[in-house]
């Protein structure tokens, strides 16, 4: 007996028709623009052990610090579920040494992440990411040449209303400079700031700069910013790649407080934000990562790559085009009588064999009720099967809106449903 009452753990979803069509709509525009720039999918796991993401996000971080979902397994081990893909596609890099054969590789995936964060619009406790991971090009180029394809994906999918912000965080050269700048000033502001940021001044200052709290943010807006304490080399990538940005017309928009919440950033980092998704307002984000591959243990290979929310993208996406997808077959067949069973099967597959969806209900329906489960369904069409229509070889297709039917012998059936396939 079903237990009475169990709901699913607080923070996850479950994920209904026809809604499900929307995300595979939009899965399936990346994946076909993901093949256009040459990305080919790879599937790690959804757990790895605990100290990849320790070392590969960072200690401080909040992922880290706060919301892994880590347990220990039965043999004693400490195991996390993923709460972000980078990492485990360059653990899966480093450990199958992919870089023997060509260090440049250009990886998709697409799967559930873990973080126990607080639930709210936009913000769950397992969803969902597309993401992708270059390795071995650290050109300001392959960044531009992805947010072109950010770009071009994002347009397929009807967004027009959407921005791209974009920094620099300097590097392991001119990085530490910055920070003992930023952590003087804001240690001299201390008192205004809150709990977590005053915690942050000593364990990750760059994440004060973060912070959406209002009372921070007045301090935040007063602090140095990162982009004018660049080493030489940063600088000159940060600028190539605003110039290359400006040359293939991308707009973008210059943030300095964009920090993001994972340690393992060099030089780039970017987000997209939209408008109508509330205070969880990135759709996407990512960055260069060119340190990861070689603190992973691997040879000292450049990454770069971006995540963006598959959850937040389906809330995102334009109703018109969500609306597009609130589709039932067209058809339903409606039996009735003795015998009329094998007959009603051979339909139905004749249907499905032209590509043509079709539904039935196998309950033993009078045609009365067969007929009002269809309309509920919003069928266009029923096909009617008694067994005068079984002893004389043919259908009857009832058209619900006009009230109209036809019938149509079962010698013609091909031709008929190859009429219907030209019309949808
Ligand atoms: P991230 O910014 O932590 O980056 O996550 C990427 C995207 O995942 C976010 O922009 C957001 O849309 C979505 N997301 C994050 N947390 C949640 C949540 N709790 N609920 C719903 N959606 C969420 C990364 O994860 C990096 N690994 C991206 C990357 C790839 N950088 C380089 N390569």
């Amino acid at each position: 007996m079903a237990a009475k009452g169990i709901k699913c753990v607080k923070g996850v979803r479950d994920i209904f028709p026809p809604e499900i069509d929307i995300w595979k709509f939009i899965e399936n525009i990346w994946e076909e623009t993901f093949s256009l720039y040459g990305f080919k999918e790879i599937r790690v796991p959804i757990f790895e052990y605990t100290n990849l993401f320790q070392r590969g996000i960072g200690e401080s971080t909040d992922i880290v610090e706060k919301e892994m979902y880590t347990f220990t397994d039965k043999s004693g081990n400490s195991i996390t579920l993923r709460p972000e893909g980078t990492a485990s596609v360059v653990r899966a890099y480093v450990e199958h040494n992919l870089n023997k054969e060509s260090p440049f590789n250009k990886f998709y995936y697409i799967g559930p992440m873990f973080r126990y964060e607080r639930p709210q619009k936009g913000r769950y406790r397992q969803f969902y990411q597309i993401g992708v991971e270059v390795f071995d090009d650290n050109s300001p180029e392959i960044e531009v040449e992805t947010l072109e394809m950010v770009n071009f994906a994002l347009k397929k999918l009807g967004f027009s209303k959407y921005e791209l912000n974009v920094n620099s965080i300097g590097c392991p050269e001119c990085r530490p400079n910055f920070i003992k700048i930023l952590k003087e000033k804001l240690n001299e502001n201390k008192e205004k700031l809150c709990d977590d940021c005053k915690r942050r001044i000593d364990t990750n200052p760059l994440r004060v700069l973060d912070c959406k709290k209002e009372s921070c943010k007045t301090v935040i807006n007063e602090m140095p910013k990162i982009t004018e304490y660049l080493c030489e080399d940063c600088k000159k990538h940060h600028l190539r790649l605003l110039k290359l940005l400006k040359g293939r017309k991308i707009n973008y928009v210059e943030n300095p407080l964009l920090v993001r919440g994972l340690d393992y950033y060099v030089r780039t980092t970017f987000e997209v934000v939209v408008e109508n998704l509330g205070a969880q307002n990135a759709i996407l984000g990512g960055g260069r990562y060119d340190g990861l591959v070689k603190e992973l243990g691997g040879p000292d290979i450049s990454g770069f790559g971006f995540a963006l929310g598959l959850d937040r993208m389906v809330i995102a996406l334009n109703e018109n085009i969500k609306n597009s997808f609130q589709k039932n077959p067209d058809f339903y067949l409606a039996y009735f009588g003795e015998n009329v069973i094998d007959y009603s099967f051979s339909i139905l597959e004749k249907f499905r064999e032209k590509g043509i969806s079709v539904y039935t209900n196998f309950k033993g329906r009078s045609f009365k009720s067969h007929l009002r489960l269809a309309n509920r369904l919003n069928s266009k069409f029923v096909i009617l099967i008694g067994e005068d229509e079984v002893k004389n070889n043919k259908i009857i297709v009832k058209n619900m809106k006009e009230g109209t039917q036809r019938e149509i012998k079962f010698d013609d059936l091909n031709s008929f449903l190859d009429e219907i396939s030209k019309e949808n």
